[in-house]
This record gives C-alpha cells, structure tokens and sequence, in this order.
C-alpha cells in the first residue's frame, strides 16, 4: 500500500506547515479538513483568491499553489484517506475523532501530530464503540517544527526543525510502514518506537512544562512585567527546579521499570530527562554537565519566554492557562500518574505538583495523591476508556 491521499485535519500553525511542505508532492491527493467554520471561510476565500501560499523556513520565502489543495468542513472527506493527520492540540482530539469516525475506512492510518499522552486509550475507545476495528491509530511524540502563521491561510514560518522525531502506530506492525512513509513525504529522521505506551509515558512536555511552571514559576504568579522583562521560561530554570524536573523523570522511570519487570513489554522509548535531552539537543547544548547546565546553555530553548497575559496598565502576568498546564497535565502528567498508580508506584513529586498547578488552573485532579478530583472526567487517563488494569493497557498497545 502506499500512500495517495491524505487528509490534514486542523487550521493553526502546524497545520499550515504541514499542508505547505506536502504542497509539492504532486503524486499526493491532498486534503484540509477544517471543521470550525471561520478557518473554513478563511482558506475558502485565500484559494478562491488564487494567491500563492507562501512557506518561510531559514529566511527563504518559497511560493506554493493551493491549486491542490481540497478545502472541506464536511468530515466525509477522510473517507477516502489513506492517512487522516489530526495537527491539533489533545483537547481537541476527541471532537474531530467524532466528527470523522463514521466515514473511515479500514486501513486507514489516523495519526494524532503529536498525540501527547493518553492518545491510544481514547482513540481506541471512540473505534470501538463505531465498529472500527480496521483503523489504524498512530502518534508522533511531537510536532517536528517550531512554526507560526503569519497571515492566516496565506503564510507560515518554521523557525525551526527537531534533529528526529518519535513516532509509532497501532497495531505496531503499522509503524515501520507510517514511519518510512512520512520519513520520504516530509524529509524528517523519524524513529520508530515500539508501542504506543512509550509515547504517553515517555512524552517529554508532560515533565519539562508542569515542572518548570511549579519549580521556577510558582512564587512569581503576582509578579507584574513590563514587557522587555519577562522572564524567559527554559533558563529560569535552576538547580532546584531540575531537582524537581529529575524526580518528576524518575517516577515516571520507576513506572517504566516496574511495568517491564511484570509484563512482556520493552519500552525503550521511556528514557530519563538528562537522556532526552542529550539526544535531542546534543548540538545544542554548551554544558552537558548537569541538567540545571544543559537548560541554561540550549541554544534551542534561548530567548523563549513564559507566557503570560496582559493585566492592563501595559503590564504582564504569567499566564497558567497556557498549553503548558492545560494541555501537558490532563493530556500529559495526569495519564502518566494514572499509569503509575495501575503499577502501584508512588510518585510524591508528580502529585505535588499535579495537585499545585491543578489549583490554579481551578482544577481538581487528585485528593491526597489519589485520582478521586471531581476533573477527572476530562483527562485522558486509561482508566476514563475502561481501561482499569495493566494487563489490559499492555494488551492493547502489544497489537
Ligand atoms: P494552534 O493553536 O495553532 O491550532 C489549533 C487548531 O486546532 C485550530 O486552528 C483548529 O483548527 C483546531 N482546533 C482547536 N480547537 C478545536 C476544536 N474544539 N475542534 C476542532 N478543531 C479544533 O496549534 P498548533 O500550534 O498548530 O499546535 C498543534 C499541536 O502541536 C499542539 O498540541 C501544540 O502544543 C503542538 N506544538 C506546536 C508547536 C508550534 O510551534 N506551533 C511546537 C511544538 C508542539
């Protein structure tokens, strides 16, 4: 089999850098299904408009047809998809897994870019109950750019491409084929993991974001900025906040490690953080020393800031309803300490800081390290798809 017609599902800044760098493979039926009407409307008008679409990378500006380009808000469209893309952040997997499930056909590869933590519980659930068993799901540990769109539908940046990207499917004997594929169609080192349990346990941002939110951030959440003085977010890292980055890492190692030693299971892919780091970032880095020294010396990380919002009078706030917390804790952290209390590990920091971060977001997750917060509904943890015992996780992503 290969692959002939793809359908890219979503309208932000990925899917804009995804759609422009398939632009050019003439062999490919390339699809954008765009299920929030506005964004319809704004690609609608930009081709009927014929402008060429403009993808800037390394300060070049290459000009790309949207000739080829099928724009639809009607779900229909992955019907006919050899691989249906999904660039859009987790909370939104669910909606458009919905919307689209129906009209899939066995085969067909669904990928989540990237899946973050908990994908394969949800999609499998979602298949399940339409009677999909032929669908094939897959993730990819993250989006392999850095991209931003400057003007919507009309011009997207890459201001950046990771060295390798993770990724993987199931049933796993799909992941050689999807990896190979997308490897030729978009240029990238991908790297196939084994299971789509390293992928949730190992997703990286689940750590580094919460964590650095709680171990660098949590005393300055009054604090007002002027604009030219907010704090960059990766190097307001110090030794204490990788102390709890590193203990974070090692529960989730724990888990790993205790998960291998009672099931037939390799899951290679679940590395410790100085590990993800060094491999990631090797170029990168000016001090391998110590993971304080590798955050303070990534050139990949340099001038990011912590978001923030306004808070009038020209000042700025950190702003903990960012993705950092509402996407890496319920899609992220929260489905790894779920994992880990099937496992029967303890994981004091995790808790700490699920149950910190989860407070000001106005979240409850966890009452006294346990899941039993009354926001558990909308996590992604096994146990909300029915999945309440190891050996049926293990079961599942060992097809
Ligand atoms: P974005 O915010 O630009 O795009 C989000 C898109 O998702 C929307 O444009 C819309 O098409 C879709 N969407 C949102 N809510 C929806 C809903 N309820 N139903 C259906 N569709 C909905 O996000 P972006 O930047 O494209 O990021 C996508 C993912 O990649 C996120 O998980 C993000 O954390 C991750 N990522 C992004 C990076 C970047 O440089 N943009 C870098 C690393 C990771």
């Amino acid at each position: 089999m290969n692959i002939e017609d793809i359908t890219i599902c979503g309208g932000g800044n990925g899917a804009h850098a995804l759609w422009a760098l398939l632009a050019s493979k003439e062999d490919l039926n390339l699809n954008l299904y765009l299920p929030l009407e506005e964004e319809f409307q704004s690609f609608r008008k930009a081709k009927e408009k014929g402008v060429p679409f403009e993808i800037v990378y390394e300060k070049d500006t290459h000009r790309v047809s949207m000739d080829r380009l099928a724009v639809t808000k009607n779900p229909k469209v992955v019907g006919s998809a050899d691989m249906v893309i999904m660039v859009i952040p987790a909370f939104a997997h669910r909606n458009v897994l919905e919307k689209i499930v129906s009209y899939l056909k066995s085969g067909t590869i669904v990928a989540a870019l990237p899946s973050r933590s908990g994908f394969e519980f949800q999609a499998a659930n979602i298949l399940k109950e339409k009677d999909k068993s032929g669908v094939i799901i897959a993730g990819f540990q993250t989006l392999p750019w850095a991209c931003r769109i400057r003007k919507y539908a009309q011009s997207v940046e890459i201001l950046g491409q990771k060295d390798r990207v993770y990724l993987t499917a199931l049933p796993g004997n799909y992941s050689d084929f999807f990896t190979n594929n997308l490897s030729q169609l978009l240029g990238l080192n991908l790297t196939s993991y084994n299971n789509m349990l390293e992928l949730t346990l190992g997703n990286q941002g689940q750590i580094i974001h919460p964590g650095i939110m709680y171990g660098a951030f949590s005393d300055k959440l009054e604090e007002l900025y002027r604009k030219k003085d907010i704090p960059l977010f990766y190097q307001s890292v110090d030794r204490e906040a990788a102390e709890i980055l590193e203990a974070i890492s090692r529960e989730i190692i724990n888990t790993r490690e205790s998960i291998e030693d009672n099931f037939d299971i390799k899951l290679d892919g679940v590395v410790p953080i100085e590990q993800w780091m060094l491999g990631s970032y090797s170029k990168d880095i000016g001090d391998k020393s110590t993971l304080y020294k590798m955050f303070q010396t990534n050139r990949a990380y340099k001038g990011l800031k912590v978001p923030v919002k306004q808070s009038g009078d020209g000042l700025y706030k950190v702003d903990v309803n960012s993705r950092y917390l509402t996407e890496d804790v319920p899609y992220g952290l929260i489905v790894s300490k779920a994992i880990a209390e099937l496992a029967g590990v303890n994981t004091p920091t995790i808790d700490e800081v699920i149950t910190t971060v989860s407070n000001w977001l106005g979240k409850q997750y966890l009452i006294d390290g346990k899941l039993r917060g009354e926001d558990l509904a909308e996590t992604r943890i096994p146990q909300n798809f029915g999945f309440n015992h190891l050996n049926t996780i293990i079961k599942l992503v060992s097809k």
